[in-house]
């Protein structure tokens, strides 16, 4: 049974595919993006042909026409909202582009100085919330208690989280603030519950990094005041991860807000999406890697052969992307500014940092992964960022949850707008058993 698709040589680009199928030829619309990519639009293929597509792990499927962030993964470019990564990360700060990455465009000085207002009188979460954290046992995952406590937020803003898109969106400004500072404070309370530290409450005159780092460090009576090359370093961080287009935690987002849910339960889900080693959870893993490495004397040798074998489940942690088959642009911007940070905690020479140069090294040179096109991608060197501003390691796909946040919500809101919005609802291909009449519990074997 023969399918064949070709696009049409039409100049300058296509504007329909020729899709043949057994019995019937169809021409379908070509959808071309403003960066120039071309998807074929096959939202009708069902109803005229019967026919699905079939896409594992969605690799080859455009979801939904997006105007947030443009990335080329076989040269490594990652814009948001047309600003290339390298010219945020250098001139602007994790506030400015949450602010661009939520609205569309930078602000001016007025839309920054009320964003700024909003972040600072948001804050405080609900004297009730502090007694959800006690609910939770200690030791506790930080990436549980902050997926269930956002999502509760709903709960304290009932305003908010009506799960009407059209009331939700007239109140987005407010409901947006919440989420991008209340994470902030709930990821410093889960640490500090799960340490058994009494909470630090923000203080009105921090900026946004360095009234994290006061929640998380501070003592009764004793203020950590971090140096200006740490909160840069988290600046960076968190701007580095604040979107990333459709992946496994955004496309989670956008599902769920697809229904007509709220933006505090549409993140959270994504908060959930991000846990997993595959995805955010890779910077927890790449420094479980790099300390197994140190522990068995290896110098990274045994562990690639490792990787290389798939055996026993092993794979290069912080490698590999399903984008990017070139440097990740982020990771590139992370390593660059290493040893400016590092240089400014007063670390010299970090075993785990030396073990970490010594497997890119040997990756980046060996035919297995250049032949999968496997570079290193931001959860590589982000880990030993994280720790080295003393942020403990089940915190670290917390921090990423933090700096994704404006992603979130500006595809929540991408979706909550769009008057032709469509619930997600994708089909499958049936393979289990065909129908087969039931038997009595006396009957089966
Ligand atoms: N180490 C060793 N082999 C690898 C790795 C790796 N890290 N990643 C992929 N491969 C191999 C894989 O075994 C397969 O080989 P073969 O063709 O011989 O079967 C080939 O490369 C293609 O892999 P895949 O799993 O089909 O690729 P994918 O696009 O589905 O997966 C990935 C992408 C990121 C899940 C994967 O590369 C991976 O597991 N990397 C390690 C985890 C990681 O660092 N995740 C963070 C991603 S960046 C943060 C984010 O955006 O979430």
């Amino acid at each position: 049974m023969g399918v064949f698709l070709a696009l049409l040589p039409l100049l300058p680009m296509p504007t329909t595919a020729t899709l043949k199928l057994p019995a019937k030829e169809l021409s379908l619309p070509v959808i071309v993006g403003s960066e120039g990519e071309q998807a074929v639009d096959i939202s009708k293929l069902r109803a005229d042909s019967g026919f699905i597509t079939y896409d594992d792990g969605f690799g080859n499927t455009g979801s939904c026409q997006s105007d947030i962030t443009f990335i080329d993964g076989d040269v490594g470019i990652l814009r948001y909202r047309g600003y290339p990564i390298e010219q945020l990360a250098e001139h602007s700060n994790f506030v400015e582009t949450a602010y661009l990455v939520i609205n569309g465009e930078l602000p001016n000085t007025t839309a920054r100085r009320r964003f700024g207002d909003l972040l600072r009188d948001h804050a405080p979460v609900h004297a009730d919330m502090e007694h959800l954290f006690q609910g939770f046992p200690m030791g506790s995952h930080p990436m549980a208690i902050l997926s269930a406590l956002l999502n509760s937020l709903g709960c304290y803003y009932p305003h908010l989280a009506t799960n009407n898109p059209s009331e939700d969106l007239a109140n987005f400004e407010e409901a947006s603030a919440i989420a991008i500072s209340k994470v902030r404070t709930i990821a410093a309370m889960s640490y500090r519950k799960s340490h058994g530290l009494p909470y630090i409450y923000p203080k009105s005159t921090l900026p946004y990094c360095e009234n994290f780092l006061h929640m998380m460090f501070s003592r009764p009576g004793e203020d950590y005041t971090p140096t200006p090359e740490v909160v840069a370093a988290l600046n960076l961080f968190l701007l580095l991860h604040a979107d990333h287009e459709q992946n496994c935690s955004t496309s989670t987002v956008r599902m769920v807000a697809s229904s007509g849910a709220n933006m505090f339960a549409s993140t959270a889900a994504g908060v959930c999406a991000l846990w997993g080693p595959l995805h955010g959870g890779a910077n927890m893993a790449v420094l479980g890697m790099l300390e197994s490495i140190h522990a068995e004397g290896d110098d990274g040798t045994k562990f690639v052969e490792a990787a290389k074998s798939g055996k026993g489940g092993h794979r290069l942690m912080g490698f590999g992307h399903r984008v990017y088959k070139n440097y990740d642009p982020r990771a590139k911007i992370i390593k660059a500014s290493f040893d400016k940070a590092l240089a400014s905690l007063g670390i010299k020479d970090d075993p785990l940092l030396n073990i970490a140069r010594r497997l890119e090294d040997a990756a980046l040179k060996d035919e297995y992964f250049l032949a999968r096109k496997l570079y290193p991608n931001v959860d590589f060197y982000s880990g030993l960022i994280m720790r080295a501003l003393g942020i403990p390691q089940n915190m670290f796909t917390v921090m990423f949850a933090i700096g994704r946040m404006p992603g979130w919500i500006a595809h929540w809101r991408e979706v909550a707008a769009n008057p032709k919005n469509k619930i997600y609802r994708p089909r499958q291909i049936y393979v289990g058993k065909t129908k087969r009449d039931y038997l009595a519990i006396e009957k089966r074997a």
